[in-house]
């Protein structure tokens, strides 16, 4: 089995054993785009598609992508037994990305086990930001008792290292948010502890929103 293969197995793995629940919008999502006009989103690694979900219902028209192939399919469910806007997509962004420009850019938690050479992804997502829009990266910052990865010398990139990363041009892109706040967080199965999140929220200059 090669390395796309394991990691859409190794996902799959996870979104089918948490079918059950309902998928809830991450708290920093909801905080950065709450303010904003809505127009189009793209939400890279949707994972279950509570960011999409939220998106959709406030306003925004969403492409939603993933690896996980049960993931994709179990949000296009969920999205048309709503009524919502989301077109959700199964992407490996190791080697593709969805065609498009979108008013909104979202990674939330794009973390992996598997070769994933993140800031190329990330500087492909600038390209697809609108003269006006964003594109914001939030990371863990610190390992919830429930996350897959309990390894301890996992190292999780600050906001200042994602933007100096993707090296975007000061003159076209201007940094809104940079921190790394910390918040209670309930795991799948009720626990609650607290966690660490990196927040970058990048502006590309133009017109709009
Ligand atoms: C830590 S989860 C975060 C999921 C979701 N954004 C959230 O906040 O709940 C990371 C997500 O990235 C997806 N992912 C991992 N590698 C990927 C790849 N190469 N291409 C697309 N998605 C990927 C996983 O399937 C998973 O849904």
């Amino acid at each position: 089995m090669n390395a796309p293969d394991q990691a859409t197995e190794f996902w799959d793995e996870l979104y089918e054993r948490r079918a059950a629940g309902s998928p809830r919008v991450n708290p920093r999502l909801a905080e950065i785009a709450g303010p904003l006009t809505p127009g189009d989103a793209l939400d890279l690694g949707c994972g279950a598609g509570g960011d999409a979900l939220w998106l959709a219902v406030h306003g925004w028209t969403v492409t939603a992508v993933d690896i996980s192939g049960a993931a994709v399919r179990s949000l296009q469910r969920r999205a048309e037994s709503l009524g919502a806007p989301i077109t959700a997509l199964r992407v490996d962004l190791a080697g593709d990305f969805p065609d498009g420009t979108f008013d909104l850019v979202s990674a939330q938690y794009l973390h992996t086990p598997f070769a994933l050479d993140r800031a190329h992804v990330l500087r492909t997502a600038a390209k697809a930001v609108a003269p006006g829009g964003r594109l914001t990266v939030v990371d863990h910052g610190s390992t919830a008792p429930w996350s897959w990865n309990q390894d301890p010398d996992t190292t999780y990139p600050t906001p200042w290292e994602v933007a100096a990363d993707l090296a975007l041009d000061p003159a076209e892109w201007s940094i809104d948010r940079a921190d790394t706040p910390r918040r209670q967080a309930t795991g799948p199965a009720g626990r609650t502890a607290t966690v660490v999140d990196h927040v970058l929220v990048l502006r590309r200059s133009g017109d709009g929103r």
